[in-house]
Order: C-alpha cells, then structure tokens, then sequence
C-alpha cells in the first residue's frame, strides 16, 4: 500500500526538476497525477515515464498565472481520478537583477507565476476540497522566502509572499473546518533548470557584490553551484530534485495529518 493510494493529486511545472521529482515520488506512492506545465513536450514527457514505469499520470498545458485556466485543470484531475487530495503549487520561475536595474515588468511577470499562481491554485483547490472532505494544499516556496539575498529582491518577496499567504489560508481553512491543510516547503540549492535560466540575467549587472554573492566568480557567466553550495550550506553540497519530492509527499499522505501551516525547510542546513 502506498503512502498516498488512490489520492488524486495535481502538480503544477510538472515539466521539469523539482515538479517532475515530486509528480514521480506521488506516483511511486500511489497517487494519480495530474502534471500541468507551459513546457507541453517535456511535460508529457515526464507523464509518459511515470505511466511506464507503473503509476497513473496525465499532462494538461495550463499556464499557472491565467486565472480561466484553473476550472479546466481541477475539471480534468477530478474527471479523470476523482475528488482532488494534493495540489502541489510548484511551477516558478527565478528572475535574477539588482535592485536599481530591476525592471517592474520583470517584477510583475515573477510575481504574476509565483505569487498569483500559488493563490490561484490553493484557491482552486479550497473549493473542491472543502466540499469533498479535505485535502492536502502544498506551497513551493524557498530559502529566499525566509532569508533576503542580493539580487534577488523580486524573487524573494514572491516567496516571502508565498510563506505568509501558506499560513494565512491554513488558519483559514483550520478555523472554518475544511479539513484542507495547507504549507510551504523552503528548498535550498537544487540542481535543477532554474538555475541556469532568467536568474542569471544577473551575469550582465553592474552590482558585483549581488553578482558575487549569486556565485558568478570573476567574469564568469555560469552560477557555479557546487561552490555556491559548498559556500553556503553546512552539508557541502547541493540537493537534488528527489529531496524535496521526499518532503512532498509527507505533507501529502495522513503522516502529516496535524501538520497545517508550518515551513518544511530542506536545504542541506543553510538556514541553521
Ligand atoms: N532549484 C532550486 O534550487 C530551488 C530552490 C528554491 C525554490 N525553488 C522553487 O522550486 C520550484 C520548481 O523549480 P525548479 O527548481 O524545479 O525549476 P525548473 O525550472 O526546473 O522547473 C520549473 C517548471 O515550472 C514551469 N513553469 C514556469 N512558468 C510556468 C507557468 N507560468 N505555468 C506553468 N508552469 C510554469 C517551467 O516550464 C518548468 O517546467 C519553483 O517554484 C522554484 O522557485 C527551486
């Protein structure tokens, strides 16, 4: 028996790292998926592995950030699977800048996915799950959504914004007798996509301490994550996407059936 048997669960930037990692790790442990994804080939992708190598899993394309396409997504799990239990809010993207250079259209379109995603998605599932017993809400925040960094400011308010907005609706939900709980995972240095994407517009800065500090070292235009990790994590190194797919799927399962509101850090000890 699996730990989340028979528990439709959804998860958003399924395509890629630590959403394919998670979508997976649910499968293994019994759980449909529903992956959603702006990546439709990668997406499938992963949901074609999962369904060969023994779970049930289906791709939907839906970009986090459009409000219309929520209805469709939840319509789609709860047709295909039955009553929603784990929605995964983990697409994301990482828009590196400092602060006098970032631009507000940068800011606007990372908190339009991070931020606007995250409460679009826990909104949509509050009202099935409210009507069909409770579920488990699940928020992908970050250590930059507990601790600030240079080059980063947009960044981490998205993520701040998704801690606080986590604990907020799991009091909500708490109070008014959902059953639905709801929390934020902090992930610390994962080898993933991300890395290697928008944040590294910070290559280009003038600010040297932000570039410094996000680990481009003397001229380079690569991050290197391995010495940022050994730099920053008392473990030494950088994680992989598998360590918060196993965090996910605790939240996910009746393990953590008294667990609402709180932050699951997983960072290799960072925040210590
Ligand atoms: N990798 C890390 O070190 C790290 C650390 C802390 C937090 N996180 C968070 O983890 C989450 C997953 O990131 P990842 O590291 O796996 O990166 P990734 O780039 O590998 O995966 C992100 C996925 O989200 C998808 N996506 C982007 N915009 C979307 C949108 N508008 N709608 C739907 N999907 C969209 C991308 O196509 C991609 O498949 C993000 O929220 C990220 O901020 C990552």
């Amino acid at each position: 028996m699996g730990r989340v048997d028979g528990k439709t669960a959804i998860v958003t930037g399924a395509a890629s790292g630590i959403g394919a990692g998670a979508a997976a790790a649910l499968a293994e442990q019994g759980a449909p998926v529903l992956l959603t994804d702006i990546n439709d080939a990668a997406g499938q992708a992963v949901a074609d592995q999962i369904n060969s190598d023994g779970g049930k899993a289906i791709f939907h394309h839906q970009d986090v950030a459009e409000e219309e396409s929520w209805l469709a997504v939840v319509e789609t799990a709860e047709n295909a699977f039955g009553p929603l239990k784990i929605m995964v809010n983990n697409a994301g993207i990482a828009i590196g800048g400092s602060i006098v250079e970032f631009s507000l259209e940068d800011w606007r379109r990372q908190n339009a996915v991070n931020l606007d995603g995250v409460f679009l998605g826990t909104r949509a599932a509050v009202r099935t799950m409210r009507d069909t017993g409770g579920g488990s809400i699940i928020n992908i925040s970050s250590v930059a959504g507990l601790q600030g960094a240079p080059g980063l400011t947009g960044y981490c308010a998205s993520k701040g914004g998704v801690r606080l907005f986590t604990k907020a609706a799991a009091v909500e939900c708490g109070r008014a007798g959902y059953k639905v709980r709801v929390n934020s995972i902090h992930p610390g240095i994962i080898e993933t996509a991300i890395w290697h994407g928008d944040i590294t517009q910070l290559r280009d800065s003038d600010d040297d301490l932000a570039r410094r500090s996000m680990g481009f070292r003397d001229g380079a235009n690569q991050i290197d994550l391995d010495a940022m990790a050994e730099r920053i994590a008392p473990l030494g190194v950088k994680g992989v996407p598998r360590d918060i797919a196993e965090g996910v799927v605790y939240l996910a399962s009746d393990e953590s059936r008294y667990v609402t509101g709180t932050e699951l850090v997983i960072d290799g000890g960072v925040m210590a």
